[in-house]
């Protein structure tokens, strides 16, 4: 199924009916030929033919003018919109960003009449045109990220509170302990307590220091032992290296760790899953990882392909896979490559790109977890041992220098997702809705993006997605998704680095 989002149009899934690129590509040609031809570019030169004065006007275009000739015949003459929307904008659809949207006018917009500029256009000036439609925001109001108060739903009017305005740091993961407090992890190598829906000042010290050399990496997810009662275990994922922590070329890994916390202490540090140092990877990113204890106790955690796409067809490489071990960091007799020689006896599912959200299904017991595709192909999938979910051999994405991956979306022997979003949301959390604050959603999959700024919900029946509803979009990179012990939704953003919590009006039930 290609789930193409759009706001407008938001109520089921489609197949690609804008029918095939080449068509889509001869459209835009037609577009912008008739407007020359017909003397309505405002270019300065309107003798001789149309191809000359094409080629006249790419070379010495300012970006208004290359707006004119290409964009205007759908985006309108002052970007209020035609065929194509109105490039003024409260709310960009596919990514608000300046490199989303030199991505969107590169490549195009996989199953919209948006086609991609990148034989037509240079770098150069697609990045004036994004500078140009930039600009062209800072005259109307309305382009700063508001965060709602209210969100009016088919069910529910939903109340938004702001448990943190500010003083988090790309927080990346919350964790309930109790009602009253929980635990958050920020990015750059913190963790932090919320108490009582207020951020503790005071940060937890003895913590690692993580591998920051890239991009993605740092703290990631946080768990709880399953008998943390008892014996305060707190699971931490994070990448790793030994020392030269903000050095690309230091060597690294994703790692998981336990330890306890005393008041603000980190001790008892033990090591419960790092690869051989021969494993390790210089100019490493997507290190993964979320954490999950299934009913058994077992822990799943995962490791994206930290750029060695290929090395995640391997079970001995450490590469994107979901693995799964006991608490206690030891491998269960049962994985599936324990008798495998050289492989890692924790791997329990290959070709795993960038696995970023994991939630059991209420009543089926399942594992659900969403995969971070590349340019286009996020994915929503089923756990199961010993299964290959395809990267790099099969996506349904393109990488984001645009290069082709791979030219199949299929084979024999590999998964297929539950659901695929191209364009990429960015896709990261899932979380099962349970408890009876919101109980007409009981068993819904809520699904949080970055890139787009996403909160879905999708209604699952017999393993398959048969409706969702878009319940936020472009208010910030949505993190992480919690049910409280309250039943209430915590929602960790990204730009803004927020905390929101999401409540209904109290039930009975
Ligand atoms: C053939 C018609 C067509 C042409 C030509 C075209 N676009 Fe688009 N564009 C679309 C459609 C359709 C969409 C997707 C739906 C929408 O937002 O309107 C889109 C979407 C976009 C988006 C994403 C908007 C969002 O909400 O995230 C951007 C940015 C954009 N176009 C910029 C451009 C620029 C710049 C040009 C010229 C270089 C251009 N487009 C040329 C039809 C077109």
């Amino acid at each position: 199924m290609n789930w193409n989002i759009c706001m407008a149009n938001y109520i089921c899934g489609d197949f690609k009916i804008c029918g095939n690129r080449f068509f889509r590509v001869m459209k835009m040609y037609w577009v912008f030929v008739c407007l020359i031809a017909f003397g309505c570019t405002g270019s300065p030169d309107k003798s001789g033919d149309a191809t000359s004065d094409l080629k006249d006007t790419v070379l010495h275009s300012t970006a208004m003018e290359l707006y004119t000739t290409y964009c205007a015949g759908c985006h309108g003459n002052n970007m209020a919109g035609g065929s194509g929307g109105s490039l003024l904008k409260e709310t960009w659809t596919y990514g608000r960003t300046r490199s989303l949207i030199f991505r969107n006018i590169k490549f195009g917009i996989e199953g919209t009449d948006m086609a991609g500029f990148e034989n037509i256009l240079d770098d150069g000036q697609i990045g004036n045109l994004v500078d140009y439609l930039w600009q062209a925001q800072n005259e109307t109001p309305g382009n700063v990220v508001e965060i709602p108060e209210v969100i009016e739903t088919s069910q529910y009017q939903i109340q938004v509170q702001q448990i943190i305005a500010d003083g988090l740091e790309v927080p990346w993961a919350i964790e309930f302990i109790s009602d009253r407090r929980a635990l958050i992890s920020e990015r750059k190598g913190q963790l932090r307590w919320l108490i009582g829906g207020k951020l503790d000042a005071e940060p937890i010290t003895g913590t690692p220091i993580p591998h920051t050399g890239s991009t993605t990496g740092g703290f990631m997810d946080i768990a709880l032992d399953p008998n943390y009662l008892n014996n305060g275990w707190v699971y931490l994922a994070y990448s790793h290296s030994q020392g030269n922590y903000d050095d690309e070329l230091a060597p690294a890994t994703t790692r998981v760790i336990r330890g306890k916390i005393e008041d603000h202490q980190w001790v008892d540090q033990q090591n419960i899953f790092l690869a051989a140092d021969s494993l390790w990877v210089t100019e490493g990113n997507r290190w993964g990882s979320r954490l999950l204890f299934d009913d058994r106790e077992h822990l799943y955690f995962s490791i994206g392909d930290m750029a060695r796409a290929a090395d995640s067809q391997d079970p001995a490489k450490v590469s994107g896979k979901i693995y799964r071990i006991k608490a206690d960091g030891t491998i269960p007799a049962d994985n599936p490559f324990v008798r495998t020689p050289g492989a890692l006896g924790a791997v329990y599912s290959l070709g795993n790109r960038n696995v970023q959200g994991f939630s059991i299904h209420p009543e089926t017991r399942e594992v659900w977890f969403s995969e971070h595709g590349p340019m286009g192909g996020d994915e929503l999938n089923i756990l199961k041992p010993n299964a290959n979910y395809g990267w790099p051999v099969i996506t349904y994405g393109r990488d984001y220098s645009g290069e082709i991956v791979s030219n199949i979306t299929h084979r024999e022997g590999m998964e297929q997702p539950v659901v695929q979003w191209t364009p990429s949301i960015g896709v990261c959390p899932v979380e099962f809705i349970q408890g009876n604050r919101f109980a007409a959603w009981k068993n819904n999959l809520l699904v949080g993006a970055l890139a787009l700024e996403e909160l879905q919900r999708l209604v699952i029946k017999d393993g398959e997605v048969i409706a969702r509803e878009m319940l936020l979009k472009g208010v910030g990179r949505v993190r992480d998704i919690k049910m409280a012990p309250d039943g209430s939704i915590y929602l960790v953003l990204n730009n803004p680095d927020v905390l929101l919590r999401l409540t209904t009006e109290e039930t009975t039930g």
